[in-house]
């Protein structure tokens, strides 16, 4: 319930957090970034900054590019980034080789949920806790997610598709996470889970977590979050406030078929 409190996981070796130190630097931000799936040219220059603790909805309509751009942020093998540069508090994240991101906290939950078949739902956040650094402990995250405590016995692969969005999130929580992208989490989701979720994503805010949100709920993830970035052909359309894309309404036609 008091979830406002601390900011990093007690882990006791983070004390080399942003190396700029610069109080003007963004906490989170993509320049001029281009990824490409082979030969296809798929995100065209995207640049954006994201405040900490914010909640940022990237929509925009099938194809325009938002999984793409997660993944490039989160530096799967594909997309491959070849040009620009990401930064995660001051660190630079386009440096990295592939994979290495999810070390500097950067957590993709993507669409697919990927929670591991054959481990019930407590042996999965035990996994994910398994290499430094990890993040809350069970006991968090069960205080945070009531439903996987009825579950914690029970075999993944047979939870509900909210269930599953639910694991998903807390095993990226079970790592030590700054940033937290997630790909369509309401997806096939009935409107009580949604409910229940973005309660969930609330919580996580306040404990410090910055998250990008990717929905075709649009009005959800815009009721959600702070800021709206809207992709088209992998280049940013608009970056605002989610309050103005709710508002106006051209907009939304013209990006969002809202
Ligand atoms: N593995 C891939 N290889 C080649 N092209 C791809 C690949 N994955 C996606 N694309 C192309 O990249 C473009 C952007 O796709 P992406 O999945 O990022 O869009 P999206 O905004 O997430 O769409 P949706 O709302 O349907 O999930 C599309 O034209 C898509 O066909
Ligand atoms: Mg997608």
């Amino acid at each position: 319930m008091t979830t406002a409190n601390i900011k990093e996981p007690a882990d006791g070796q983070q004390s080399g957090s942003a190396t700029g130190a610069g109080q003007s630097e963004p906490f989170f931000s993509c320049r001029d970034i281009h990824a490409y799936y082979g030969e296809s040219y798929i995100v065209q220059g995207i640049s954006f900054d994201v405040a900490e603790r914010e909640i940022v909805a990237l929509l925009g309509r099938n194809g325009a590019g938002k999984t793409s751009t997660l993944r490039t942020i989160a530096r799967t093998e594909e997309p491959m980034l070849k040009a620009g540069e990401i930064y995660l508090r001051g660190e630079a994240i386009h440096e990295l080789g592939t994979y290495q991101a999810a070390r500097t906290g950067i957590q993709l939950v993507p669409e697919d949920r990927r929670v591991i078949p054959g481990l019930t739902v407590e042996e999965n956040l035990l996994l994910a806790r398994i290499a430094e650094p990890v993040g809350w402990s069970l006991d968090r995250i069960y205080r945070h997610f009531p439903r996987l405590v009825e579950r914690r016995s029970q075999e993944a692969s047979t939870l509900s598709g909210g269930e599953q969005q639910m694991l998903a999130v807390a095993r990226a929580l079970a790592r030590d996470i700054k940033l937290l992208l997630l790909d369509e989490p309401y997806e096939g989701l009935a409107p009580v889970i949604v409910y229940e979720i973005e309660q969930i994503l609330q919580e996580v805010k306040e404990a410090g977590i910055t998250t990008i949100i990717v929905e075709q709920n649009a009005i959800a993830a815009l009721k959600l979050a702070d800021s709206a970035i809207i992709l088209d052909s992998g280049e940013v359309a608009f970056r605002g406030s989610a309050q103005e894309v709710l508002d106006n309404e051209d907009l939304r036609h013209e990006y969002l078929a809202l």
